[in-house]
């Protein structure tokens, strides 16, 4: 059920990880923020006003240099990615470990730790996925990210810390278009694995921020796991087919053919409770192959 969301989120917010989601949630919350990277630098130069950089490596830093970062915090969004070259295991379960055993002395200051995750945390499913599925994913990526899912929300009730998951579908946006997808799936040195059929679950980074800005003013009582995710399911093959055509690249190619009748299949994430708890708006609702 819808509750009103609170006025504002509280003062300082630290915005862990401020990477091409986190940089602008950070950039997009009102009032003070506290926004970390790994080397402490805003990508692209100077961070905006309303930001305070400071530099955290969950996994290099001592424990002195974590409880620095973390100074002051009135509010946690945790949005840091493994990237290619860090363990995910490492980052997703010890480094959120580590990161909520550093709130525990501070925990009463704390009103709310946001959490983002992704939909990789849902299994495998040929059908429609809840906010509450219970399954878990069989493949050792999203079981590191369920596996990381499970400790925060540990974590955080035994400090008695108000939580929110927010599972995002894969994000897109300015700088990460939808046809890069493809291109770096190696389109253009042969066919694309399978037919294509599959079901996408994307959201663009602008209304990923929305969320994270409103999950900061839930009301504390209010606790749990969101998918975010766009309406739009539309099948790859369709949505690289519309990229290729918006940036003059060749057609994908598939290695087989969509068996005739079956449709669009596999993983669809439901996103009910983004817009009920949320109150959400999608502005992009449907993918927007344009910012291909
Ligand atoms: N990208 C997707 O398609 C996708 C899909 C679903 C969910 N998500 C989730 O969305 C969130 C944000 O992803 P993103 O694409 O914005 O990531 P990103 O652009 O790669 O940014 C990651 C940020 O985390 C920081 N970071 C990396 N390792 C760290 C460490 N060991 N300790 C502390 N900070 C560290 C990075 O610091 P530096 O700037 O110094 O490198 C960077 O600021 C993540 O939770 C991710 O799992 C992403």
């Amino acid at each position: 059920m819808t509750s009103p969301l609170l006025p504002a989120p509280p003062s300082p917010v630290l915005v862990v990880g401020a990477g091409f989601l986190g940089s602008r949630v950070a950039a997009a919350i009102p009032g003070e923020v506290i926004a970390t990277t790994r080397s402490g630098t805003w990508r692209g130069g100077q961070p905006p006003e309303n930001v305070r950089l400071r530099a955290l490596d969950i996994l290099q830093h001592s424990d002195a240099q974590v409880n620095a970062a973390l100074e002051g915090a009135r509010a946690i969004v945790v949005c840091f990615a493994a990237g290619r070259t860090q363990p995910r295991e490492a980052l997703y379960i010890d480094g959120a470990q580590r990161l909520l055993d550093a709130c525990a002395d501070r925990a009463p200051a704390l009103a709310r730790v946001v959490y983002t995750s992704s939909t990789s945390a849902l299994p495998d499913h040929d059908g429609w996925l809840d906010d509450d599925c219970e399954a878990w994913p069989d493949s050792a990526r999203g079981r590191v990210q369920r596996a990381g899912e499970q400790r925060v929300r540990e974590r955080c009730e035994a400090l008695g810390l108000p939580w929110i998951i927010l599972r995002l579908g894969g994000l897109y946006g300015p700088g990460r278009g939808i046809g890069r997808i493809y291109r770096s799936r190696g389109q253009h040195e042969g066919a694309l694995e399978g037919d294509g059929m599959q079901a996408t679950n994307l959201i663009h980074v602008r209304d990923a921020t929305r969320c994270v800005l409103a999950a900061l003013r839930l009301d504390p009582a209010r606790c749990g796991v969101i998918n975010v995710c766009a309406d739009d399911h539309r099948a790859r093959r369709d949505m690289y087919q519309r990229a290729a055509e918006l940036t003059g690249a060749p057609s994908p190619r598939w290695a087989e053919e969509p068996t005739p009748g079956r449709g669009v299949y596999g993983k669809r994430v439901r996103n009910a409770r983004m817009k009920d708890w949320l109150g959400l708006e999608l502005e992009f609702a449907q993918h927007d192959v344009a910012t291909a």
